[in-house]
């Protein structure tokens, strides 16, 4: 489905255009340990997302001005490919990326338990390969599975999602039409467990009642991609133990 104007409504007979009810999220596939040369890694396939994850490390920081003697450091690159979208992007770091890699690495950092490796690194580079809306979210979720994978100690996994508002209801996972073109985008990453919100994004307005239903709806959709989490890494385990 390729929209690029703004359609006349963006529900009717209360389905979103992909056919969606308002509370629900988009098809998600996940698959842990995909690459051979990486400590972690997962596969993410959100709707028409297709990212990779993949972290290397506890390793040694270079540049070693950057170390900290009590912790590792975490960094985080999230990078869109120029093929991913639908105008060719020129490749390389833009205001965009550099903004999602930080609030990713905000978003994942109270989890891990850095104190255990001074002087060290944990390196995350997420590759968009193929853009649909909620790329960070995507990839923060993704990120998340692939620092278990790499065996990183973590107090937790860290979930997102990112809901909106179109046709003046609030919506849950905005496809690319609802994020361009709808009122407003709220990516939300959170710990599922204690309810901890980690990233909190929002571009456009909701009003008091409307923020408490979207994030009502952002809680339900983190806890739906915590079980799917959760089954990617089991199933990774499950199948190493029959090999
Ligand atoms: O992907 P996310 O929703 O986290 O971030 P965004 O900046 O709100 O971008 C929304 C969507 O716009 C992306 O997922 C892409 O599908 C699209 N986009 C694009 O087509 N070209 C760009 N240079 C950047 C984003």
């Amino acid at each position: 489905m390729e929209i690029d104007e703004k359609p006349e409504r963006f529900i009717v007979d209360g389905l979103r255009l992909d056919g969606r009810k308002k509370d629900e999220i988009r098809p998600i596939k996940m698959e842990a340990g995909v690459m051979n040369r990486a400590d972690g890694s997962c596969y993410i396939e959100w709707g028409n997302n297709k990212i990779i994850a993949a972290v290397y490390g506890p390793r040694e920081v270079h540049p070693r001005h950057l170390q900290e003697t009590y912790r590792a450091i975490l960094r985080y690159r999230y990078n869109m490919a120029s093929f991913a979208v639908d105008e060719r992007r020129r490749p390389g770091p833009d205001r965009r990326s550099i903004e999602i890699s930080k609030v990713s690495r905000e978003a994942i950092e109270p989890v891990l338990m850095l104190e255990q490796y001074p002087r060290s690194s944990i390196d995350v580079f997420v590759e968009v390969l193929q853009a649909d809306a909620g790329t960070r979210a995507a990839g923060i979720t993704a990120a998340s599975v692939a620092l278990a994978d790499a065996g990183i100690p973590m107090r937790n996994l860290v979930s997102a999602i990112s809901v909106g508002k179109v046709d003046g209801e609030v919506v849950l996972d905005l496809n690319k039409i609802e994020d361009n073109f709808g009122d407003a985008d709220m990516p939300v990453a959170m710990i599922v467990e204690s309810g901890e919100v980690t990233l909190l994004q929002m571009d456009g307005i909701f009003t008091k009642n409307e923020f408490i239903e979207a994030m009502e709806l952002a809680k339900r959709g983190c806890s739906q991609i915590y079980d799917i989490q959760r089954d990617c890494l089991i199933s990774k385990y499950k199948k190493l133990d029959s090999d």
